[in-house]
């Protein structure tokens, strides 16, 4: 690495991380649910009213401006080319000026308009993340939250063009009435022959997207099916390799794709069938205005010019009328996209603090189960029964059990993932319910078996909890998870950036970074589940020196499968069915309790082999395995 290139690791005390500039939405969804759908989303359109209704004022002044050339159009005729009253030239600018004009107005309105749009996806999308991330796990445990954000994304979509769309397309119709003025002003017979057509451009454009919207839908859906298909393939393919599927996955994605192509093979089929009916019933009414205005004209009744006006105006009323057809349908569809996005922001969530909790401060990391029972819903089974377990200050528990026997359920419970379904749990003597979930959480450190890392550079990640953090603290806490020295060695040192899931690193590696992550939010209380699973033992040995520091002066729980990591722990947990059936040391629980040993002996086969040399040796009490 050449010096200039070699990342800034020195003493600087910038902080680690910018703070994000998130803006946050300036209105959100009505919480009446009484209220039918848009009306309880009309507050977030109230916050851009005012770029919308310039939009829309704009759309209307240009549409007046350009409503005004078919008449000039028609005066020039008889006046200028016919009858040689006025000079051509002046009609001529006329025409330009206001079709600059008009298109000033509608280039304008128009960004104004996607400008509203883009505002409001913008505030839906936020809107739905915030809630989500208050959300209680109970709720991720019942939806798929990557579904949950796609769907939502194509909702949003659907809801935001109704919002903003469908009073423009209005106000494109309004402008028929000025244009309907001024025919009747040129010809009042005349004008309600051109106008008979109108009905049926609505009817048959209402009807073209009422038979294609299905189709299109089924599109979208399989599209997604699709992607899901591809998305599965791209992050399962080591499973997919392992099994040699790939021909299968083939299949699965060919199958797919013949769904969606049967999709847009339909849909071009309904677009060539109506297209013709579409493209050819303007020039119905173009023959009708030719038919009677060219007997009027030549029975001298109307000028030559009033023909050419009219077919403007019906060229320009087409658009706006086939549009008022799709309005009704747009709007069925942002009705059942709304409904699903009020789903969840209906929903509150669970885990909440009550009115006049109060922050723990000061924790000493006295930690207490008092007869807890939990379940992970109403209708399932009890998961935690009767479950009394002590973790005094600066203890290191370690709680071992077969697997299923919910030692995961018992960690969740110390960050109040979940709230207990009966009896108590308390730190320093405080029912969690009464506390403030954020300065409970302030002081409980979770390291997880499957280390999360965020894609940003490695010293974000180790910042994660302090994104205010210097750079030195971040580098003593990886230097006390054992990490400094590995992350030196990557090419960029602590801003190399990791992938997705920290795919660059090993498994090891990505757990001393979320140890470090940890030790710099230097949290009281520590809860490790299955810290050191999957990982070789050399590396164990790395990690576990790692958890020394780390453990060090915490109440720590340890949900531990070997005994090397039951070797960290000052004190044993046995737990069968939800309850705590044996509690003591590591030596104390091999001599008293059979069951032990057999878990122990399933839970990590190496360990049956140390067991018998222990049993040989006689028990020695104290002895701690290493
Ligand atoms: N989110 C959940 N929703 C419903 N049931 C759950 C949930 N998580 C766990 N369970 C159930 O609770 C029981 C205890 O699970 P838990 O994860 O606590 O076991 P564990 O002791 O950690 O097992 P392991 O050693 O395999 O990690 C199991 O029967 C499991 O099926
Ligand atoms: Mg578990």
């Amino acid at each position: 690495m050449s010096p200039d290139s070699a990342p800034n690791t020195g003493t600087t005390a910038a902080p680690v991380t910018e703070a994000a500039r998130y803006q946050a939405p300036r209105a959100t969804v009505d919480p009446d649910t009484t209220k039918t759908w848009l009306r309880r989303a009309m507050p977030i359109l109230r916050a851009h009213r005012g770029i919308f209704i310039t939009s829309l004022v704009l759309s209307f002044v240009g549409l007046v401006l350009q409503v005004q050339i078919p008449d000039l159009l028609n005066h020039a005729i008889d006046n200028s080319v016919q009858h040689h009253t006025v000079p051509l030239h002046f009609y001529v600018w006329w025409v330009l000026g206001l079709g600059i004009a008009g298109g000033i107005a509608g280039y304008v309105s128009r960004l104004f308009l996607f400008e509203t749009a883009y505002e409001i996806e913008y505030d839906l999308r936020n809107i739905i993340y915030e809630h989500l991330t208050r959300m209680s796990f109970p709720f991720y445990d019942r939806v798929q939250s990557g579904q949950l954000i796609s769907r939502a994304n194509s909702d949003i979509r659907s809801v935001q063009m109704y919002m903003t769309f469908a009073p423009m397309i209005l106000v494109q119709c309004s402008i028929a009435l000025v244009a309907f003025g001024f025919m009747l002003s040129i010809n009042v017979p005349l004008a309600f022959v051109a106008m008979a057509t109108m009905p049926f451009v609505f009817l048959v454009g209402h009807a073209m997207r009422k038979s294609m919207f299905p189709v299109s839908w089924l599109i979208q859906a399989r599209l997604a099916d699709v992607a899901t298909i591809v998305d599965e393939n791209v992050n399962g393919v080591r499973v997919v390799r392992s099994f040699a599927a790939e021909k299968q996955q083939l299949n699965t994605l060919a199958s797919a794709a013949d769904k969606v192509q049967w999709g847009y093979v339909k849909d071009a089929d309904l677009r060539a069938r109506w297209t013709p009916a579409v493209q050819n019933l303007p020039q119905v009414g173009l023959a009708l205005v030719l038919a009677f205005g060219g007997y009027m004209v030549i029975h001298g009744t109307l000028g030559l010019g009033a023909i050419l006006a009219f077919n403007f105006y019906l060229l320009m009323l087409q658009a706006p009328f086939m549009m008022l057809g799709m309005i009704i349908m747009m709007g069925q569809r942002a009705a059942a996209s709304a409904e699903r996005i009020y789903e969840i922001l209906d929903e509150q969530p669970t885990i909440v603090d009550r009115p006049g909790a109060v922050d723990l401060v000061d924790c000493k990391g006295d930690v207490r189960f008092e007869k807890v029972g939990f379940s992970y819903g109403p209708d399932l089974p009890l998961v935690l029964s009767d479950l009394d377990l002590h973790l005094r200050p600066g203890e290191t528990v370690a709680l071992v059990g077969r697997t299923g026997s919910g030692k995961s359920t018992v960690a969740r419970l110390i960050p109040r993932f979940y709230d207990v379904t009966g009896g108590r749990f308390a730190v320093d003597g405080h029912d969690v319910r009464d506390l403030t979930i954020e300065s409970l959480r302030a002081n409980v450190g979770v390291v997880l078996d499957d280390a999360f890392l965020f894609s940003v550079s490695i010293r974000d990640n180790i910042a994660y909890g302090r994104p205010d953090a210097d750079i030195a603290d971040v580098e003593a806490a990886a230097r006390a998870a054992g990490a400094d020295t590995f992350i030196r060695e990557l090419p960029q040192g602590y801003d190399t950036v990791v992938g997705e899931r920290g795919y660059t690193l090993s498994g090891g590696q990505r757990q001393r970074i979320t140890i470090a992550r940890t030790l710099l939010v230097n949290p009281p209380i520590l809860v490790l589940d299955d810290a050191t699973s999957a990982i070789d033992v050399q590396v164990e040995q790395q990690i576990h020196d790692a958890l020394r520091v780390l453990m060090e002066g915490r109440t720590t729980l340890i949900v531990a499968h070997r005994l090397s990591t039951i070797s960290l722990a000052d004190r044993v947990v046995l737990l069968e069915d939800g309850h705590v059936v044996a509690d003591g040391t590591h030596a104390e629980l091999l001599e008293t309790t059979p069951r032990y040993a057999e878990v122990l002996a399933q839970a990590d086969p190496d360990a049956a082999a140390a067991l018998e040399v222990v049993e040989r040796n006689g028990s020695d009490p104290g002895h701690r395995v290493t």
